[in-house]
Formats: C-alpha cells, sequence, structure tokens
C-alpha cells in the first residue's frame, strides 16, 4: 500500500493538546460531557471491535448482510471500467474488501483510498486487505475533508465514498448537516457515497445492542476514564462511576451517560485541577442517533445528493444508501 500523509509531524502533540482542552471544557461544565471521539485510542478501538462481534449488538453484522448482498449490484450501477472507492475511516477492511471484491468480480479495475487520521489505523486496514492485480490501495492520512479535497482531482474516474457503520449517527444534527454538505461539495457532479444508517426500531433491541450481557460496552465508556488516568495522570476510580445508556425516543437516539455512584472529587496531576462530582451526577459520553426512511431522504436532499438505491436487511433494523452527488 502507498501511503500519502497529509498531516503535519507535529500532530500527535495537537490531538494530546485538543484531549486536555475537551477534557477540561467537558468537565467544567454544568452538564459534564467528554466527546465520544476520544473513545477510540488503542484499549478503547479494540473494545470496539469486541463489541461489533458480540451478539447483542446488531448494527455490524446486520450491515455485513446487506453488504453481501449488494456488493455484486452496485457495479451494475456504477457501470464503470474503473473506480476510485474513497473510504472515510479506515475499519477492520471486512466490508470495504466484500465492496472491492464485487467491484473486481465484475471486472472493474478500483482504486482504494482509504482516508484516516491514524496510520496505524492504515497500517492494520492494509493487512487485511488481499492483494489483486486490478487492485490498487494507496492510505490518505488526514482529516476526512482535507483527504477528499486531495483526492477530488486525483483522477477523472468515477469515485464512489463509503462511510459505513452508522458513524453518522454519532453526530449531532448540525454535525451531520455540515459533514453532508462538505461531502457533496468535496465531490464531483454524479459521484457516489454509500452511507450506514441504523434504522429506528423496537427500544427494547437497541437498549439490549448498547448494555450487551458481558459488559463490553460499560467497559468501552468506562475506558474513557482510565483514558483520562493515563493521559493527564487523572485519578478517577472507575468503580464509582456507573454506565447508563438508554433509548430516548423524543431525539431518536440511544444516549449513554456515566453516573457517579458518590459524592466524590476527581483530580487530574497533568493539569493541576479538581472536578466535582455530586452523587447520581450524569456525565454525557455519546449519541447514537437513528433513522427513518423520511430522515435519510431529508439528509439527502438538503444536502446536495439525490438518492439512487436504498438497501435495507431483511428485518429492516440498518440501511446503506446509496445516494449521487446532484448539486
Ligand atoms: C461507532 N459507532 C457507530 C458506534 C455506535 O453504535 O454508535 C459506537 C458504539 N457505542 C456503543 N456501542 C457502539
Amino acid at each position: 500500500m502507498k501511503l500519502t500523509n497529509l498531516i503535519g509531524t507535529d500532530q500527535p502533540n495537537q490531538t494530546k493538546n485538543t484531549f486536555i482542552s475537551d477534557v477540561i471544557v467537558g468537565l467544567s461544565a454544568a452538564q459534564k460531557s467528554i466527546s465520544a471521539k476520544y473513545f477510540y485510542d488503542d484499549i478503547g478501538s479494540e473494545l470496539f471491535q469486541k463489541i461489533t462481534q458480540h451478539p447483542d449488538y446488531y448494527p455490524t453484522k446486520t450491515e455485513f448482510s446487506i453488504l453481501e448482498k449488494i456488493n455484486s449490484i452496485l457495479p451494475s450501477i456504477l457501470n464503470e471500467p474503473e473506480i476510485d472507492i474513497i473510504e472515510l475511516g479506515a475499519g477492520d477492511g471486512h466490508k470495504s474488501q466484500l465492496i472491492i471484491n464485487g467491484f473486481l468480480d465484475s471486472g472493474c479495475k478500483v482504486n482504494f483510498y482509504p482516508i484516516d487520521i491514524s496510520e496505524k489505523a492504515m497500517e492494520l486496514l492494509a493487512q487485511n486487505l488481499s492483494i489483486n492485480k486490478q487492485l490498487h490501495i494507496h492510505g490518505v492520512v488526514a482529516d476526512y475533508f482535507n483527504g477528499l479535497n486531495h483526492l477530488k482531482k486525483i483522477s477523472n474516474n468515477k469515485k464512489l465514498v463509503l462511510f459505513l457503520g452508522s458513524n453518522i449517527g454519532n453526530f449531532n444534527q448540525t454535525e451531520t448537516n455540515v459533514f453532508l454538505s462538505q461531502l457533496s461539495a468535496g465531490l464531483n457532479q454524479d459521484d457516489y457515497v454509500l452511507i450506514g444508517f441504523d434504522l429506528k426500531k423496537d427500544p427494547n433491541i437497541l437498549n439490549k445492542a448498547y448494555n450487551d450481557s458481558d459488559g463490553l460496552t460499560r467497559d468501552f465508556n468506562l475506558n474513557l476514564l482510565a483514558r483520562i488516568n493515563r493521559e493527564l495522570a487523572g485519578n478517577f476510580n472507575l468503580a464509582a462511576f456507573q454506565h447508563y445508556g438508554f433509548y430516548n425516543p423524543v431525539l431518536g437516539a440511544m444516549e449513554s451517560y456515566l453516573i457517579s455512584l458518590k459524592d466524590q472529587e476527581v483530580r487530574l496531576a497533568k493539569t493541576n485541577q479538581t472536578f466535582h462530582f455530586k452523587a447520581h451526577e450524569l456525565m454525557h459520553l455519546e449519541y447514537s442517533h437513528k433513522f427513518s426512511t423520511a430522515g435519510m431522504t431529508q439528509l439527502a436532499t438538503s444536502n446536495g445528493f439525490e438518492i439512487a438505491e436504498l438497501f435495507f436487511d431483511e428485518k429492516n433494523y440498518f440501511a446503506d444508501a446509496l445516494w449521487q452527488v446532484k448539486t
């Protein structure tokens, strides 16, 4: 795999400084919070991989079942002899490989450009992709939109951007619209995107998925406190916080919180600051929005896309939406 790094070498420090300042702002607010984007250090990423394989967490395997069905259909819709597939966020490569294989099997040449902020994640992805003479892999270490800008003029090939796994559900409404409008602006007219959306469903199924029976999601959330302890010399007592995840039907989102089980002080030696938690005080960590067909359509049309196809699984738990840029 070739690699282009668009990030300066001072990036690790920049990331650390944002982590410190975001944690301070989050713990100082009236409603305490820590951004879900900080879940994914090495330990958090490993826990997330385990969650995706847990029987209670349906989204990953459900989306996989959709991709298995549509990987042979996508090439006939795009109908090109050569395409550029751009993946936002390097996953473990299993879903990317499925889609790539569909195009290769149809005789289409594929240039695959995963974009990820982490060079390490990119290397792991590359290890899981099989070699093929008709497949050219070129990783781009960058944030999504710098990466897209870099790739916009790289060829005249039609582009297919993959944003899978319902990562879009972790944005709030404003972030979602900003993200989608930047995405259509970063592509050429008639290019395609394939976006994974987790759908609204029986709240019991949702609650089970985010409160798995082996406590992986609990550990995933508590790892944020452990990360603060490791990186900011904090003294969070993990046993004094409880994971609480529930479906909020008003928001149409899973929400996850850590609840302080007692009155307590937490000190961050690195910043020389102490934060007070009242008994039963909430700290917000994550939203996972769930979507309806009408909601997805509204997002597409108000952000520069037309719907080409919507693919659902048998139970209507998840959808992969194929949209085309029409600005
Ligand atoms: C990454 N993202 C789509 C996951 C989700 O379902 O919102 C993160 C996650 N949080 C708890 N379990 C999984």
